[in-house]
């Protein structure tokens, strides 16, 4: 027998948290052809003696819808294992721009690009011809963004859509629907998505629902209102028909410690009357764009970026506003358009929602900031690393499940997640013993170590600690099921 790729001797952790077992694979066709002890030959061969063969990694919350183009060799994500991404969250996507993007940027948006070049594509089936003639190392899965839909249609942001508007974002959400979007995302907390009301979002959703796509959300608020903000989740999803998705949850804020323990029941609990999923990164520190507002919740701030003083990056706030002889304020004011790393939420809830079964792993990494907060190249392996093998927080075979099955299984991906044959060969071969992040906050941009081979549709794309240059990445489009 024959094949494009055999990987010999591997240990098999499948995605479906099914014990682990020795076999070799054998790829043909960019699928997996056979699970087994296999004879035969592969044009490549991997041996992996000792070493996890298991599903390539999905990647749930990304906002890599640039990074795909600018550097489609991925190296943040495939260093990691990662071979699917699910870009277009938070409300930011980098597509429909038919207007092309106001200057400066209007925040969010500019966490996908400050200059604003890059938002250049009219109509999202644009941009996903673009992935398709130019394509990414991984897969990629998109969503359309709400806060993109809203600063293309309306003047006013700081008000709810007219019905007029809310009829051409509908129309835009269709669009994009029918060019491969699997669904839609919001930022209901950020500025341009604030005035919203819950009614705009369902609306503007509409076309959601015959196309049995998801609703994907950074919700309103992620502190003291946070079950309000659950509600109006499955309220969305309820009214729309579609399945949720709660992006990065977290408890924010020093007088919400310990509240993943009353949020986490009440998803369990909506869990039984409708399609809800969740995902979280591991970290007690968060990062997106820099505002005073967000600073007072934090016991300390990083700068990621900032456009006026480059020379800040990575440096404490505390430390900046001392070197400009500035109050905290005011040196936020210098600073902006800006990045930066709260750390706010406590380690014990942050290891309460990676441990809930129905927890998927996302990075949610900006990788564009010129000091990105770890979890760009540091996720999946901290979660392998430091979470399971280190803390034991659930075995590795649940480890990988949570990025890979469950992942598959909530953004409705048919053929990945799991090593089956007929299913596509997007594969992470890693030493269980070694695997971990190297990033870290003082030093953000570092491949993991352990990661040993990554494959994407059956093709190399990171070996011997190297990406191949390899770009056999596709565009996914979502089995409703
Ligand atoms: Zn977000
Ligand atoms: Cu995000």
């Amino acid at each position: 027998m024959r094949y494009d790729l055999l990987i010999r001797n591997a240990t098999v952790v499948d995605g479906t948290r099914a014990a682990r077992f020795e076999a070799d694979i054998g790829v043909r066709g960019g699928k997996i052809a056979e699970i087994g002890r296999l004879k035969g030959k592969g044009d490549v061969e991997c041996d992996a003696s000792g070493k996890i063969a298991a599903p390539g990694f999905i990647d749930a919350h990304t906002h890599d819808d640039r990074l795909m183009l600018s550097a489609p060799d991925m190296a943040p994500k495939v260093s990691q294992g990662v071979t699917t991404v699910i870009a277009g969250n938070c409300g930011v996507s980098l597509a429909p721009a038919p207007r092309g993007m106001p200057r400066p940027v209007t925040p969010p948006l500019d966490l996908m690009d400050c200059e604003g070049g890059w938002f250049h594509f009219p109509k999202f089936s644009n941009y996903v011809e673009e992935l398709r003639a130019r394509p990414a190392a991984t897969n990629c899965a998109l969503l359309v963004g709400h806060t993109m839909l809203r600063v293309q249609t309306m003047k006013d942001l700081e008000r709810p859509a007219s019905q007029g508007e809310i009829k051409k974002m509908k129309e835009m959400v269709e669009e994009a629907l029918a060019a491969g979007a699997i669904g839609l995302s919001t930022g209901l907390y950020y500025e341009p998505a604030r005035a919203a009301t819950t009614e705009e979002v369902i609306e503007v959703c509409r076309p959601l629902t015959r196309r049995h796509a998801l609703y994907c959300t950074h919700m309103r608020d992620e502190g003291d209102h946070v079950v309000d903000s659950l509600e109006e989740t499955f309220r969305i999803g309820r009214e729309l028909g579609v399945p949720v998705v709660i992006s990065h949850h977290k408890v924010v804020g020093k007088p919400n410690f310990g509240r993943s323990a009353e949020t986490l029941p009440i998803i369990e609990k909506a869990m039984l009357s409708q399609k809800i999923g969740l995902d979280c990164y591991p970290y007690c520190a968060s990062s997106t764009i820099l505002s005073f507002s967000r600073v007072g919740v934090a016991s300390k701030v990083l700068v990621t970026w900032s456009k006026r003083h480059p020379e800040f990056s990575g440096m404490d706030l505390a430390e900046i506003s001392r070197k400009m002889n500035l109050s905290v304020e005011k040196t936020v004011e210098q600073l902006l358009p800006a990045g930066a790393i709260y750390f706010s939420m406590e380690e014990q809830d942050v290891q309460r929602i990676l441990g809930f079964e129905h927890t998927m792993i996302g990075s949610d990494g900006l990788p564009h900031d010129a000091a990105p907060h770890p979890r760009l190249w540091g996720t999946f392996p901290r979660v392998l690393g430091h979470y399971s093998r280190g803390l034991n927080l659930f075995p590795l075979e649940t480890a990988v499940y949570k990025m890979t099955g469950l992942t598959a299984k909530t953004f409705g991906l048919a053929d990945r997640g799991v090593l089956k044959p007929g299913f596509a060969a997007d594969i992470a071969v890693f030493d269980e013993s070694k695997i971990d992040e190297a990033a870290s906050f003082e030093k953000p941009i570092q491949p993991a170590s352990g990661m040993v081979a990554v494959i994407v549709n059956g093709t190399v794309v990171w070996r011997g600690g190297k990406k191949t240059g390899a770009r056999p990445g596709r565009v996914l489009s979502r089995t409703a099921g």
